[in-house]
């Protein structure tokens, strides 16, 4: 075969499988220097996301600027968005920060993630003293369709519904339930697909690796489809620790969720190397914790990662994405619950003041072993 032959099959090959590979891609997440990084490395596979606070949002934060930028195509507000900041007092709405946040994901190409429409928690105050259903379901439509509205083709995909469940999969008493019944969820549904049809909306709860749990959101999206409502996606929010969920039980439900038809995504991510109060003998998941503030056995890592532990950390964080990247078609977006161990919200719960290392970047922003350890993951499928 003479060389310029196979320069022309060697070209078509090429041009070829990079049409195949990239039918998952995103417009949004497409560069041009395939530099190594995280979002490059699953460029084929997922979005890679981060959580983003206001400093972040408000570019006061360089490095977690730049790690941003570099490493993930994809954003979620861990709070500037919740109703509590941006509609402090009825139809009075604030946003200026959530202006700021959708501009930087817009600036660096990125795939946004509203979170979230309708939540129990880090609702205002004037929503605990509604006791009348029709005030309670105008309050929810005005905000829905504000936020849906102001951010209609800007904001991507929307945390619709958040954590509507019990841990037995029965529907948690809200205020949403209490006064709106069932129903609520359904109608969020309805409303922000009518507000901007082309977002994708999720339904995103914790613990759903819990086969009971489980069985409550499949029943849940079964209801919403049944009752012709669009639900896209369930954000299984992934608050893991280093054995706890196993991964016969993600996968299980990873497999559960996407024969609903539905987009699996990880929405808030990661891996708590410390103990838990409630895993105490007397102590229950109830109970105040702040009894333990201070307490050197809930806190032991307070100035350093043992290497033991950053090896069992890195480990485990090989064994979650060697399961995306077995199940990639079926996963659309891995989002880390913030970029690095310094701003995590586990320093401050369940115990406050504690020194924990969740993430894949450290307190200096450097990167961990198990940032590493995923990149391998995916050059291992390539052989
Ligand atoms: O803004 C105030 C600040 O003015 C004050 O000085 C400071 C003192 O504590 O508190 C600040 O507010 C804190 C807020 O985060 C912003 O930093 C709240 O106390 C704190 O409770 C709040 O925590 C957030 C938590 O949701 C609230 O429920 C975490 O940052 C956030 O990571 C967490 O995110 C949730 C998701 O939305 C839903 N899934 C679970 C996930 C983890 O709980």
């Amino acid at each position: 075969m003479s060389s310029l032959i196979k320069k022309i099959i060697v070209a078509n090959l090429f041009f070829f499988t990079s049409i195949c590979c990239n039918n998952k891609t995103h417009e949004h997440t497409h560069s041009k220097k395939q530099t190594s990084s995280l979002k490059n490395t699953f460029h084929n596979d997922f979005f890679i996301g981060a959580a983003i606070n206001q400093n972040q949002i408000l570019g006061q934060d360089s490095m977690a600027k730049l790690l941003l930028k570099k490493e993930f195509n994809s954003i979620t507000s861990e709070n500037n968005l919740k109703w509590m900041y941006i509609e402090p007092s009825p139809n009075n709405f604030n946003f200026v920060i959530s202006d700021k946040f959708v501009a930087l994901g817009e600036k660096n190409n990125m795939y946004i993630v509203g979170h979230t429409l309708v939540w129990h928690s880090q609702i205002a105050d004037y929503m605990n003293e509604i006791t009348d259903s029709v005030r309670m379901a105008n309050y929810m439509e005005s905000h829905i369709r504000a936020l849906v509205g102001r951010y209609k083709n800007r904001i991507h995909s929307w945390d619709v519904v958040n954590e509507a469940l019990n841990e037995d999969g029965s529907l948690r008493e809200s205020i949403f339930y209490s006064l709106l019944g069932e129903e609520y969820i359904e109608n969020a549904f309805r409303l922000a697909a009518e507000v901007d049809p082309k977002a994708e909306l999720t339904y995103n709860d914790y613990n759903l690796c819990k086969p009971s749990k489980r069985e409550g959101v499949i029943k849940l999206v079964q209801n919403i489809q049944k009752n012709g409502a669009k639900i896209d996606a369930v954000g299984i929010q992934a608050h893991w620790n280093l054995n706890d969920p196993p991964l016969d039980e993600i996968e299980k439900t990873i497999l559960a969720f996407s024969k609903l038809g539905v987009k699996v995504m990880f929405t808030e991510l990661d891996v708590s190397v410390l103990p838990n109060p409630w895993e105490l003998e007397g102590v229950d998941e109830n109970q105040n914790f702040q009894q333990f503030e201070g307490n050197t056995k809930m806190n032991p890592y307070p100035l350093k990662l043992p290497d033991s532990i950053q090896v069992q950390l890195t480990k485990r964080y090989e064994q979650i994405f060697a399961l995306f990247l077995k199940h990639q078609e079926k996963i659309s977006r891995v989002t880390f619950w913030g970029i690095s161990d310094k701003q995590s919200w586990l320093n401050n719960w369940p115990i406050k003041g504690r020194t924990n290392y969740p993430l894949l970047f450290d307190r200096e922003y450097q990167k961990k072993d198990a940032y590493m350890g995923i990149i391998n993951q995916k050059k291992q499928t390539q052989f």
